[in-house]
């Protein structure tokens, strides 16, 4: 059986479990997804969507239902595909518009690190075990407690499990840092909704390129977690540049996955004041001295000043890429939420 992640316009994910021979149409369908769809038959189009990453059997249909050009294009009909393997779909239109709940639910703190006097490591446990699938990379909100507002954090574990755990910079004065700094218990229950966002990995099959500032560390220890889960062997280099030494962090767990993957990890930090760590920032790596592959898949993850350095630094340097991915994080009131 197959798991179909689908992917709505609005970043709202769902995975589904296809039974054998089932269409992705017929999964949506029968566990109440009403995914765009018309003739249901290979001759509208209706139920165009695009194919992430999977094998697929397409189906039966005609041109005027989906070019050839479009099918090349990564393009399938969702009434007429069968999963071959667990497939990533996006799908043209919003999780309203089909009718998609998002999901609540509640967990409890199991732990509160503080690795660094900027950061927080939150680690929660979900109500009666309930196992949370997501696409690494993605986020969740979480609600303050007594407070009827949320921020967005993304995942720092890999998917289908019960522990959760987030990296969580604290802002002075932020209504969820000063609640997880001076206020958190371990035992409190907290409301999360998700998971949400564009931001995901899709399959590897080339050189990629990570690049995160900060807490945007976060969803590529996720990702780092799947790829090793996969036994993937394409190159991956991760650009991790932070404030100081000191917010750096999960450095250990980095380091192993130089071992278990074809992975390597380059750290800079803008502080002048740092003895022991290469000074300045992740853009210093962006040249074609460094990058000699003739092309990449590029993700990136950290506050927006980062992510527009690397765009001009890409640019700039004629580095060649494909896939580009990337997430911003935009401040919210006090807080640094993590969204596309
Ligand atoms: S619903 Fe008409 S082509 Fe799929």
């Amino acid at each position: 059986m197959a798991n179909i992640a689908l992917n709505f316009e609005d970043g709202v994910t769902r995975i589904l479990e296809g039974l054998p021979y089932e269409t992705v149409a017929d999964t949506a369908y029968r566990l109440g997804i009403n995914i765009p769809l018309d003739c249901a038959d290979g001759a509208c189009g209706t139920c165009k969507c695009h194919v992430k990453s999977g094998q697929f059997d397409p189906g039966d249909f005609i041109e005027d239902a989906l070019t050839d050009e479009e099918f090349e294009q990564g393009y399938a009909l969702a009434c007429q595909t069968i999963p071959e393997s667990d497939m990533i779909i996006e799908v043209l239109a919003s999780s309203a518009v089909c009718k998609v709940e998002i999901e609540a639910f509640q967990a409890t703190i199991e732990k509160l690190e503080f690795p660094s006097q900027e950061i927080v490591k939150l680690t929660v446990k979900t109500a009666d075990s309930k196992i949370i699938d997501f696409l690494p990379g993605q986020y969740v909100n979480i609600e303050i407690p007594g407070m009827d507002t949320s921020r967005s954090y993304s995942f720092c574990n890999a998917p289908g499990t019960d522990e959760l755990v987030f990296i969580i910079r604290l802002v002075p004065g932020g209504l969820m840092s000063t609640y997880l700094s001076e206020k958190a218990q371990i035992g409190d229950t907290l409301e999360l909704t998700g998971p949400l966002g564009s931001f995901y990995l899709r399959e590897i099959t080339r050189p990629t390129l990570f690049f995160a500032g900060g807490t945007g560390i976060a969803p590529f220890i996720s990702m780092l977690q799947k790829l090793e889960a996969e036994n993937n062997t394409q190159p991956i280099t991760l650009f991790y540049g932070a404030t100081t030494e000191e917010n750096l962090v999960e450095l250990d767990q980095l380091h192993v996955y130089t071992s278990s993957l074809n992975f390597d990890v380059k750290v800079c930090v803008s502080s002048q004041d740092e003895a022991s760590v290469p000074k300045g920032y992740v853009t210093q790596w962006i040249n074609k001295e460094t990058l000699t592959e003739a092309q990449y898949d590029l993700y990136l993850c950290g506050p927006p000043a980062m992510v527009e350095a690397i765009k001009t630094s890409l640019s700039d340097s004629q580095i060649q890429y494909d896939g580009f991915h990337m997430e911003k994080f935009i401040p919210t009131g006090n807080e640094a939420a993590s969204t596309v």
